[in-house]
């Protein structure tokens, strides 16, 4: 048998990570992205994806296995096709029209016995209802039957160096259980242990589990640090002593809110479906939307008071924010809430100027200087806010030279530390 041939559709944090995998697994990998730029980038082997260094692209390169596309004509003859397109909210409510898009054109190019596995996430039923008619309609094929279809959610974690695609159990699940096998057996080459269950509706349901319980507690943390603060106890110190007990709780942080596109939006696939097929509210979820989407305003009103005790207005203040990525060590601001604290504080007169080691310039919020973290930096702004706390940065440095830090991450420790 000839090398078998991976096409794997997007080519972003999710996507350009699993193709990297599958060349190094031995596989014919085509990675199709519409986005002209990305592939251009890609071909001359420049990666945008922090958890994949240029050189590790470099090599897939190499092999000559490795072929980033924009045209789908490139899938023909495909013996497993992954998608893994954007499932973001539009006005509040999920949209899948990537898939869509990605499966009508996908459609035309499946033949008989090949496999094609869903990993963006999304709300329970979406292979089966709405991938799976797009393909046969498309290809004149049937699912199960003449095609293998399945669901793998992706639980990749970027900036995160000890879990990465290859080590994180993968949970697998095709539409009968000779998809199943397939989906298994592909993933096998890929991960080192696979998590079968019983339909693709679980798989998906799976994913949400995961965020949602993440989004709730961490609503639940920032809650309890908000109320803390004015009660005057150290929310900090009584998480670390709460996480001591070896069993029964897990230790969740508050922090300036939640970003990028998976916890704020994830939930809402869920707490949608409910809504539409039985009509009710998913409360938990919708609580804990509104506990967090409070928390870049509760942010700018502790900075705003902090100022004022050290006789500062935050008009025409000038104001360093650390770290503008949602997330810490990586470069990703989408939904970010530095950016929303930024945009609040720009609105009330501040001049605002980040620390941002890992941006693209063209991502900066309008009106925002990038700079370096130097003494001189840390000297001339009124306030220091640690936003985003990534490792690379010389937290002793902040503490020894900022005259006033509001510190979102407990990151800092001192007279002119305030933390949240
Ligand atoms: N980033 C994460 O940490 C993460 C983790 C788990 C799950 N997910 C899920 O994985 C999915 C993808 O997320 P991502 O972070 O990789 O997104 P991304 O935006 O980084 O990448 C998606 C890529 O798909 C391309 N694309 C869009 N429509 C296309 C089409 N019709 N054909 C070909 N390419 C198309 C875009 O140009 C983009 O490059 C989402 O459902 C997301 O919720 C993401």
């Amino acid at each position: 048998m000839g090398v078998e041939k991976l096409v794997v559709i997007g080519q972003g944090y999710v996507g350009l990570p699993l193709a990297m995998r599958g060349v190094e697994a031995g596989f014919d990998v085509v990675g199709i992205d519409l986005d002209e730029s990305r592939v251009k980038r890609l071909t001359s082997g420049e990666s945008f994806v922090e958890d994949i260094p240029a050189d590790r692209l470099g090599r897939a390169l190499g092999t000559g296995r490795y072929h980033p596309t924009t045209e789908y004509a490139d899938a023909a003859g495909f013996d497993v096709c992954v998608i893994t397109v954007p499932t973001p909210l539009r006005d509040g409510t999920p949209d899948v029209s990537y898939i869509e898009q990605a499966g009508v054109s996908l459609g035309p190019h499946l033949s008989r016995g090949c496999t094609v596995i869903l990993e963006s996430t999304t709300y329970p039923g979406t292979t089966e209802e709405l991938l799976r008619p797009l393909l046969e309609t498309a290809s004149g094929l049937q699912s199960p039957g003449e095609f293998h279809l399945g669901y793998s959610p992706e639980r990749i974690d970027p900036g995160n160096p000890r879990w990465r695609l290859e080590n994180t159990p993968k949970v697998v699940s095709g539409m009968d259980a000779a998809a199943l096998r397939r989906v298994d057996g592909f993933y096998q080459r890929i991960v080192q242990r696979t998590v079968p269950v019983d339909s693709t509706r679980v798989a998906e349901l799976a994913k949400l589990i995961e965020n949602t319980f993440r989004q709730v507690n961490i609503a639940l943390i920032n809650e309890l640090a908000v109320l803390s603060h004015e009660l005057g106890v150290d929310v900090w110190q009584a998480i670390d002593a709460a996480a001591t007990k070896p069993f029964g709780f897990m230790s969740f942080r508050p922090g300036p809110g939640v970003g990028g596109h998976c916890l704020p939006i994830d939930p809402c696939y869920l707490s949608w479906q409910v809504k539409r097929t039985l009509g009710r509210q998913f409360r938990f979820v919708e609580l804990a939307n509104d506990i967090n989407h409070e928390m870049p305003e509760h942010v700018v009103q502790r900075i705003m008071t902090g100022l004022n005790r050290h006789g500062r207005p935050v008009n025409g203040s000038q104001l360093l924010i650390l770290g503008l990525a949602y997330k810490k060590n990586t470069g990703d601001m989408r939904d970010s809430p530095a950016i929303e604290i930024t945009r609040r504080l720009q609105l009330l007169g501040a001049r605002v100027r980040a620390v941002e080691p890992y941006a693209e310039p063209h991502h900066i919020p309008d009106g925002v200087e990038v700079v370096d973290l130097t003494e001189r930096e840390l000297r001339a702004a009124d306030a220091t806010v640690v936003v985003t706390d990534h490792d690379s940065l010389d937290y002793e440095l902040v503490v020894r030279c900022a005259r006033y830090v509001f510190d979102a991450r407990d990151r800092c420790r001192g007279d002119n530390v305030e933390r949240l």
